[in-house]
């Protein structure tokens, strides 16, 4: 076992720290109240290689592994989950999907603009009725020869107004159940493509999520993804990997809030001392500390599954189901330390307490991951 960072990485996990500090840190509150897009920033993280950062340079990524990619969502979670998630989607399930999936052409075509960040994905799985249960796809893709026609409604889709390009799974072949089911590529502006409205959400705010409603939108042939009937191993696959993106961001908002109540706690004077001299608070230190330690390495080790070719989906499910419950309860904790400071905006913690609650429910709930674990551990 060896846990020291390469020289890379930790000038990687560096760059993501200042680049947070400098760039999504400032107006981050305002981004919040007013479900602003951070536009400007997602164009600087492009720049940085933020957006492909595991694709092939060849496809314009910045070619680092799995690990080098969960260093930076870290980082960039600990300050602004918002933008993190931006970078997570179009990582993770954009970028991976294409290019671990993709025809040559399709990657030529895509995922250059998409790992450089000259413009960004979205993937879309959820419908009304087809969130845990994934196999159930009411939107259909009916095969009409060299092309499909794509009928259906999309909901909670992270990037649904900002990406220029959309992975859809939509049902062909009905009779076949999930094996039925494809992939496609849809491009912002095909005709019969509408994007619904942003939802106002509790957190991750400044990330946009909309409905995507799709009548009679005609896709062709050479945009689906892998073979016919590949699209539902095509989002169980690329979901797979994308749990250890939403695990590190689960980790660093557990960690920002730690880092900033630890803080406070050594500057915030009560009963004649700061409030760290007190057992109180130290206890709710050392068991945040503890618990981000155990979810850190629970996370290191899904992205070094995923380096080493080793199976991820268990780790990936354990690492992003403790995580997530990590998140939850250390930022519930440091709205605690604050006290009525952290109840106030400009504290920041209350904002984590309500990002942190979505990772345990997009890219499947924690329930969902259960059912992973348990179905992984109890074939063997
Ligand atoms: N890799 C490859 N194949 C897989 C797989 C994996 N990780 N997981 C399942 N499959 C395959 C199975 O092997 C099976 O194929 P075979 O019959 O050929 O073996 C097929 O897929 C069906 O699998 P199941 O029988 O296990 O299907 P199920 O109906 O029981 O569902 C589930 C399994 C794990 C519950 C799945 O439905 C699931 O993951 N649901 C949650 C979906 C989800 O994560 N949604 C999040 C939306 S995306 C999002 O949030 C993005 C965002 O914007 C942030």
């Amino acid at each position: 076992m060896n846990f020291t960072l390469t020289e890379e990485q930790e000038m990687i996990k560096q760059a993501a720290k200042d680049f947070a500090h400098a760039e999504l840190l400032p107006g981050i509150i305002e981004r919040d109240e007013k479900q602003q897009f951070p536009s400007e920033q997602v164009k600087k993280m492009g720049e940085l290689g933020f957006m492909g950062m595991m694709v092939d340079p060849e496809y314009g990524g910045s070619g680092l592994d799995t690990l080098s990619y969960v260093l930076t969502m870290e980082e960039l979670s600990k300050i602004d989950a918002s933008s993190s998630v931006i970078v997570s989607v179009n990582n993770s399930l954009v970028c991976y999907g294409l290019e671990s999936f993709g025809s040559e052409e399709q990657k030529e075509k895509y995922l250059k603009k998409l790992a450089s960040g000259e413009i960004i994905g979205a993937f879309c799985l959820s419908e009304p009725e087809a969130g845990s249960d994934a196999t159930s796809q009411k939107t259909t893709a009916i095969d009409k020869g060299d092309h499909y026609v794509l009928n259906g409604t999309k909901n909670w889709i992270t990037n649904g107004n900002s990406a220029s390009v959309y992975l859809v799974i939509a049902q062909t072949h009905i009779e076949k159940g999930y094996k039925g089911i494809n992939a496609l590529i849809v491009e912002k502006g095909m005709p019969g493509f509408e994007i619904g409205p942003k939802e106002n959400k509790l957190g991750i705010r400044g990330s946009d999520t909309h409905s995507l409603i799709f009548n009679d939108v005609k896709i062709p042939k050479e945009n689906r993804i892998g073979e016919d009937g590949f699209g539902f191993k095509f989002a169980m696959k690329t979901l797979a990997g994308g749990r250890i993106g939403i695990a590190a961001q689960a980790l660093g908002i557990a960690a920002g809030a730690y880092e900033l109540a630890k803080n406070y706690s050594k500057e915030r004077r009560a009963f004649g001392t700061e409030i760290a001299n007190h057992q109180a608070i130290a206890f709710k230190l050392a068991d945040m500390h503890t618990q981000i330690e155990a979810a850190r390495y629970l996370v290191y080790k899904a992205a070094w599954d995923k380096d080493q070719g080793n199976n991820y989906d268990i780790s990936g499910a354990m690492a992003k189901l403790y995580a997530s419950q990590v998140a939850m309860e250390t930022t519930v904790e440091a709205v605690q330390i604050f006290g009525g400071n952290g109840f106030v905006k400009e504290y920041h913690v209350e904002r984590m307490m309500r990002d942190a609650k979505i990772t345990q429910i997009y890219e499947g709930t924690s329930e969902i991951q259960k059912i992973v674990i348990s179905r992984n551990i109890l074939k063997n």
